[in-house]
């Protein structure tokens, strides 16, 4: 397994070594552009997929050690922080066992885990080794958020509408404008008579693409145990359309992808005398920040763009969370986002499920 030079220049700290379990497209098309504009704090050190060849060819890209086997990324001493890029099901053990190994933070790609059950295995563990973890929902380390959540005020505490709205074309498109993808699965033509389809394709939606900006949504709503979906639509070939009541406030949740050449994706937060709407660049690229208004009555005050976007911002953070000269965000937090996200995943799925019972009911009376 090849190595690489570790000198550094004289004087300067030596960089905080990063390891990387799962080198698919994020790992490729995301987190290396993102580490390669911060190679003075943070230098990859080693790559772990469960295809060598994918390890071997990712690893040589930026002269990292490489491996198929996580014990072995884990077990490298010259490894800090671990990022987690692999398929959402080994998130939880992998995050689990990072923290166990001792490493200095953690990154978990979202979503952070995909059930309480994971949720609670690892937020005891998190207790137990206080290794700091953050999770890969990038539009939550923007500087443009950060701003625009710097000067909102009261807005959280009046808001009464909350939208999310994504139009975006397929991910291989961004994946392709940023590097050149050696992995890619096949696609199939899903059947949309088939209940489980829909429900799969909606929790694939929420869990997989929502999520992004779940986060965002939850510092609107930090109580929402009596959420209630009102409205629950999958939009083919891969979208959603969901309303969800929480207390007083509405939330629209809308995403549609396309051949659109103009992708768009904005969050927006209203209430009686104050508007918030943040445009965020695409997932995947790397154009700076989201640019944030804030307008009340007439004034309307504009944060951004600044340089770097969130992916950026989360390997900043976890550069000095490593370092310890931040305050880790806490467990609990990350595992109510959670929390937050799986409530709506489920919810959606049972309205949708029925509706899709009552069309298939009235085509067959
Ligand atoms: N932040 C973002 O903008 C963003 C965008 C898309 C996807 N994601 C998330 O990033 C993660 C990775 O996405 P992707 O599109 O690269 O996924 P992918 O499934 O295409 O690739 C993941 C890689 O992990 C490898 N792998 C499989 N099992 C593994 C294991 N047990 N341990 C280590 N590696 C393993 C695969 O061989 C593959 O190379 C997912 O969790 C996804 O939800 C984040």
């Amino acid at each position: 397994m090849s190595s690489h030079p570790q000198a550094t220049p004289l004087g300067s700290p030596r960089p905080l070594g990063v390891g990387i379990l799962g080198a698919g497209p994020v790992t490729q098309a995301i987190h290396l552009p993102s580490l390669a504009r911060l190679r003075n704090i943070l230098e990859v050190r080693h790559i772990m997929d469960v295809d060598s060849a994918v390890a071997e060819s990712v690893a040589a890209r930026v002269g990292a050690n490489y491996s198929t086997s996580m014990d072995a990324l884990l077990g490298d001493p010259d490894v800090d922080i671990v990022a987690i890029c692999s398929p959402h099901q080994f998130h939880a053990d992998q995050v689990i066992a990072a923290c166990r190994a001792g490493k200095k933070a953690v990154l978990c790609e979202k979503p952070f885990a995909m059930s309480g059950e994971e949720a609670a295995r690892i937020s005891a563990v998190s207790e137990e080794t206080s290794v700091p973890i953050i999770v890969g929902a990038m539009h939550t380390f923007d500087p443009g958020w950060l701003a625009a959540e710097a000067n909102w005020g009261d807005l959280s505490e009046n808001v009464h509408t909350i939208r999310s709205s994504i139009v975006l074309p397929p991910n291989a498109r961004f994946e392709d404008f940023a590097t050149e993808i050696i992995t890619r699965p096949a696609g199939g033509t899903p059947d949309y008579s088939d209940v489980e389809v829909i429900k799969n394709a909606l929790r694939g939606g929420i869990m997989g693409l929502a999520i992004h900006d779940l986060p965002l949504v939850r510092r609107f709503t930090p109580d929402f145990e009596d959420l209630e979906v009102l409205q629950a639509r999958h939009v083919r070939p891969f979208g959603y359309v969901i309303s969800l009541r929480s207390g007083n406030r509405i939330i629209e949740l809308r995403a549609a992808m396309n051949k659109t050449w103009k992708p768009e994706w904005v969050f927006e937060a209203i209430s009686d005398d104050a508007a918030l709407r943040v445009d965020f660049t695409p997932s995947y690229v790397q154009a700076g920040s989201a640019v944030a208004t804030i307008t009340r009555g007439t004034t309307s005050t504009t944060y951004g763009p600044y340089e770097h976007n969130g992916y950026e911002g989360e390997w900043r953070e976890l550069a000095q969370l490593a370092l310890r000269t931040k305050q880790p965000p806490s467990a609990e937090s990350l595992i109510n986002d959670l929390t937050f996200a799986i409530a709506i995943a489920d919810a959606t799925v049972d309205v949708a499920a029925a509706e899709h019972a009552n069309s298939h009911a009235g085509a067959r009376s």
